[in-house]
């Protein structure tokens, strides 16, 4: 018996949790689901985005299902308290350094993608990103500068230990897969990204069977867009993956549709959609559960050692698009539950 947290979070993250969750049960794999509140909602219920025993059952658990978290009616609180404090703490307090985005264009999404068709149907890559440290967690502040003019600062920064740890977790990716690694930086510009570079030539050193490529990440940006079947495993930073997966979402179909998750260097994990709260769609039964169902299977096949189920839920949410289910970001009219239900009856 597996024990799963589920930690559904804010606007339509119990929505495409909940569907998920169907989806696991329907499936008989002898798993205890115990939920927690996480972000907006648990500042509402404990005055903390990330209560306590939020954290310990997290910890406690084999796996993690999460959802999302971001509420504006909580902008203005100071950051410590802000909802997304909880994701980026879950990450950094359990050591979930390796995020994993895996992008492809689902069989008759062509014309949700935002390229042109022949483009769309080449793209099968997964993006490596770092987790724990860059831009996100370095030292912050706020200020005044001499000249009297309100400042913010963010510190990028990263060492080579933490560098080395995600290449590996690269190299390792591309050798289950193409075997071809592109390392995205901008070492023309930042330090962190010229030890960046050096850190993941030196550990390319022990995997002489996998082709190693590098790109800034402006062009990397534009590469995705004009032929992303060029990329098989990329592995970058904590922002530049951030902003690279939500692009490379788009030329798969929709941001509905793209799993992820975040593992620690022993496999554990947590699992969850790669889209934020939606605010604006969150309570209308709109969102697409997809993405969230994907990363069930995703915590099946890299935690739950339940490969064949995994390729089971995979296989449904295949043939349930191939169908035409469509929810509204990909052009349709199903609700979140239709949806859910089309991929229910494909399993
Ligand atoms: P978002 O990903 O929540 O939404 C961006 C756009 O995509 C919106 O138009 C939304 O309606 C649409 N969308 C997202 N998921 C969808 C789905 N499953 N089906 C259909 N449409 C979908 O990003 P946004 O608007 O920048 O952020 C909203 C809140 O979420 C913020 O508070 C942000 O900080 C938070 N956030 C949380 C994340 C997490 O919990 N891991 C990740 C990203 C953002
Ligand atoms: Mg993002």
């Amino acid at each position: 018996m597996s024990l799963i947290a589920v930690l559904a979070g804010d606007g339509i993250g119990p929505e495409v949790t909940q569907a998920a969750r169907q989806v696991l049960e329907s499936l008989d794999l002898d798993l205890r689901f115990e939920e927690a509140p996480v972000g907006g909602a648990a500042y509402r219920a404990a005055g903390h985005p990330l209560p306590a025993e939020t954290l310990a059952l997290a910890a406690r658990a084999d796996a993690i299902l999460f959802g999302a978290v971001g509420d504006p009616a909580f902008d203005t609180l100071e950051r410590s308290l802000r909802p997304e404090q909880a994701i980026l703490g879950l990450r950094k307090e359990l050591a979930l350094f390796a995020n994993l985005r895996p992008a492809r264009l689902f069989a008759g999404l062509e014309d949700a993608s935002a390229l042109k068709p022949e483009i769309a149907r080449r793209i099968d890559l997964v993006i490596v990103r770092e987790l724990n440290g860059d831009v996100y967690f370095g030292e912050k502040s706020r200020g005044t500068t001499e000249a009297g003019l309100r400042e913010g600062r963010d510190l990028m920064r990263y060492d080579e230990a933490e560098v080395a740890r995600i290449a590996r977790v690269g190299f390792e990716t591309a050798r289950t897969r193409r075997s071809r690694l592109c390392s995205v930086d901008k070492a023309n510009v930042l330090e962190t990204s010229q030890l960046w570079r050096d850190v993941v030539v030196e550990v390319a050193r022990d995997y002489p069977d996998v082709a190693l490529s590098h790109m800034y990440v402006d062009n990397a940006a534009m590469q995705l867009v004009r032929d992303p079947g060029q990329f098989d495993v990329i592995v970058t930073g904590n922002l530049f993956g951030d902003i690279l997966s939500d692009q490379a979402s788009m030329c798969a179909g929709s941001i509905g549709m793209l799993p992820s998750s975040a593992l620690d260097d022993a496999g554990k994990g947590l699992y969850e959609p790669i889209h934020g709260s939606a605010p604006d769609i969150a309570g209308q039964g709109k969102a697409n559960p997809c993405a969230a169902i994907l990363s069930a299977a995703m915590m099946l096949r890299h935690t739950l050692d339940r490969p064949e189920a995994a390729d089971r839920i995979e296989a449904a949410v295949a043939a349930a698009i191939a169908a035409g289910a469509r929810t509204a970001d990909l052009g349709g009219t199903l609700s979140t539950q239709g949806m859910t239900d089309a991929v229910l009856a494909a399993l």
